[in-house]
C-alpha cells in the first residue's frame, strides 16, 4: 500500500543540522503553497506565514530564542539548548513563523500547516524541525516588536515555527507504540 505520500510521511524527521545552501525559490513557492492549502476550522485562515530566509534576521531570532529562555529563568530548558549546541533554530536557511489570530482552534490550525511545511519539504529533498521554543521569542513587549518587525499585523500571535533545509545530519524516524492505536470495531 506504499505511496510516496505515505513514504514522505515515514521518512521525516526532526533534522537538527544544516547545510549553509539556500532552499531553491521554486521550492520556496511550493512550501508556501503547502502552507496555504492547509484547513482551518470553519476556513478562516487566520493564520500568517512569516518565510525568513534571511540570515542575519534568522539569527538574531534565535538570539531572541535564547536571551528569552534564559531571561525566563528555566535552568533545564537553557541546558537543553546548550546540549543542542546553543542554536534554536539550527542555522537552517529558512525558518517559518506561523502566526495565529486567537481562537478555539488557532493551536489545531497551525499544526496543521506546520505538518504540511514539513511534509512538503520532506517531499522536494529538504528537511524541517517543528519549533515551539520560538515562543520565547515573540512573548512581550520585546517580542511583540520583533513581530511587528518582521511585518506581522498586530492582533496575531506566534504559534509554532518550523526550520527547514537540506540536512547535514542523519536522524531515523522517531519510534511508536502500536497500543496508542484504539481500535473500535
Ligand atoms: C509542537 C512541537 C514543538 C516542537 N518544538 C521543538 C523545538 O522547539 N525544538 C526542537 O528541537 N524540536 C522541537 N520539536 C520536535 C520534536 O522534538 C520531535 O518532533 C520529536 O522528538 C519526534 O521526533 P521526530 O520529529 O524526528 O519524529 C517540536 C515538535 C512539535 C510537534
Amino acid at each position: 500500500m506504499l505511496n510516496s505520500t505515505i513514504e514522505t510521511i515515514l521518512a521525516r524527521s526532526s533534522i537538527r543540522a544544516y547545510d549553509e545552501r539556500p532552499v531553491e525559490e521554486t521550492k520556496l513557492a511550493e512550501l508556501k503553497k503547502a502552507a496555504l492549502a492547509s484547513p482551518t476550522a470553519m476556513n478562516r485562515q487566520n493564520q500568517r506565514f512569516v518565510f525568513v530566509t534571511n540570515r542575519a534576521v534568522i539569527d538574531s531570532i534565535d538570539k531572541a530564542v535564547v536571551d528569552g529562555i534564559i531571561a525566563s529563568g528555566n535552568a533545564a530548558f537553557a541546558e537543553r539548548i546548550r546540549s543542542r549546541g546553543g542554536k534554536t533554530l539550527y542555522n537552517a536557511p529558512l525558518f517559518v513563523g506561523i502566526f495565529s489570530a486567537p481562537g478555539h482552534y488557532a493551536g489545531v490550525d497551525a499544526g496543521i500547516a506546520v505538518e504540511n511545511i514539513a511534509l512538503a519539504a520532506k517531499s522536494l529533498g529538504l528537511d524541517s524541525v517543528i519549533l515551539g521554543m520560538p515562543s520565547a521569542a515573540f512573548s512581550g513587549e520585546a517580542g511583540r516588536e520583533l513581530a511587528a518587525s518582521l511585518g506581522v499585523p498586530e492582533g496575531f500571535e506566534f504559534t509554532i515555527g518550523i526550520s527547514v533545509g537540506y540536512r547535514a545530519t542523519e536522524k531515523e524516524p522517531h519510534e511508536w507504540d502500536e497500543s496508542h492505536i484504539i481500535e473500535v470495531k
